[in-house]
């Protein structure tokens, strides 16, 4: 009870603070910029500053709403996504978070080009391993080959290990970058994958990666940014400008665009194909935007016969 007396038709207490913090007679002489400060937050839309997580949360509900049925049934099997405690939301009673939500779109665009059951798969640069789990609980694959930095490697082995059963934790090969030449070099996969990964390493090193899935691999899926961005209001930098300096000067594609400008992004495209073709010999056989952000792709190229 707030003790106030019943005004016809009035402004509840709620909405007596907000017009005098708010709406304020100051406030209302001057539009410029309401809609993105305080007025704007008390009328049509959060303040995007402390309500991450809730917009976090709305662009999975909005995506896991729109989840096809072969979508929803590749995460059904994607078992014990719980561990690490991922920000989740419900759609129809299945558990959703935005890691294995891409993951279950990336198998998508990739079973649709190529037979991933009986593949052997190369994933460079595997985070915890998402994808690897999400392929290995969706696909009989042979064999999973993770190429990646030793800390990462650590973090991967003992969360597959724990979310995958044995037999499907068997498959996987961890190499850690070391010993690349010496495990990697004389094997042969049929799908090397790498995701948001080779834009944050540097140049010379996405090119030592190419020409090994060259050598090794019969198939390549990418799917990274099409460029970088410098936009302050996105993350108030907040990391530093020393870190922006840094994820500005990594990668093989470094020009700033407008990353939510579809025109900009799309002007991109081609430059984002030809940088990530491993050699003369492969062909794009598939690229379309990648879910859920404006400014990633995905491309699966395929390798002709090696040249005589
Ligand atoms: C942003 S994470 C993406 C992880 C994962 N692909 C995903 O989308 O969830 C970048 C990954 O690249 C790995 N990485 C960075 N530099 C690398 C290198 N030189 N060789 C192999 N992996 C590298 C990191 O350890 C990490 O696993």
């Amino acid at each position: 009870m707030t003790g106030q007396v019943h005004r016809r038709y009035g402004p509840s207490a709620q909405w007596l603070h907000i017009n005098e913090a708010h709406i304020t007679e100051e406030a209302v002489a001057d539009l410029a910029g309401f809609k993105s400060n305080g007025v704007n937050f008390k009328l049509a839309l959060w303040n995007p500053q402390p309500n991450g997580v809730r917009y976090l949360k709305a662009l999975t509900f909005a995506l896991g709403m729109q989840l096809s049925p072969a979508n929803r049934e590749r995460l059904q099997r994607t078992r014990n996504r719980e561990v690490g405690d991922p920000y989740a939301v419900r759609c129809n009673g299945e558990p959703v978070c935005l890691d294995y939500l891409q993951a279950v779109h990336e198998v998508e665009f990739m079973a649709a080009n190529l037979p991933l059951d009986g593949a052997r798969i190369m994933e460079i640069g595997a985070g915890y391993g998402r994808t690897c789990h999400t392929l290995l609980s969706n696909h009989e694959v042979a064999g999973y080959t993770i190429v990646d930095l030793p800390n990462t490697l650590a973090l991967s082995r003992r969360y597959l290990h724990t979310v995958l059963e044995p037999e499907q934790f068997a498959k996987i090969r961890f190499v850690g970058v070391d010993e690349v030449e010496e495990q990697v070099r004389g094997a042969r996969f049929d799908l090397c994958l790498n995701i948001d990964s080779f834009a944050e390493m540097d140049p010379g090193t996405v090119g030592d990666y190419l020409a090994l899935i060259d050598a090794t691999c019969a198939h390549f899926y990418v799917n990274n940014p099409v460029g970088k961005y410098i936009d302050k209001t996105l993350d108030g930098h907040s990391q530093g400008a020393a870190v922006v300096e840094l994820a500005l000067n990594s990668g093989l594609l470094r020009d700033v665009i407008d990353i939510h400008d579809s025109e900009a992004v799309l002007q991109k495209v081609p430059a984002f194909v030809s940088a990530y073709r491993p050699g003369p010999r492969w062909q794009c056989v598939a690229r379309e935007r990648a879910v859920s952000w404006s400014y990633y792709w995905q491309a699966l190229y395929r390798a002709g016969a090696v040249p005589r």
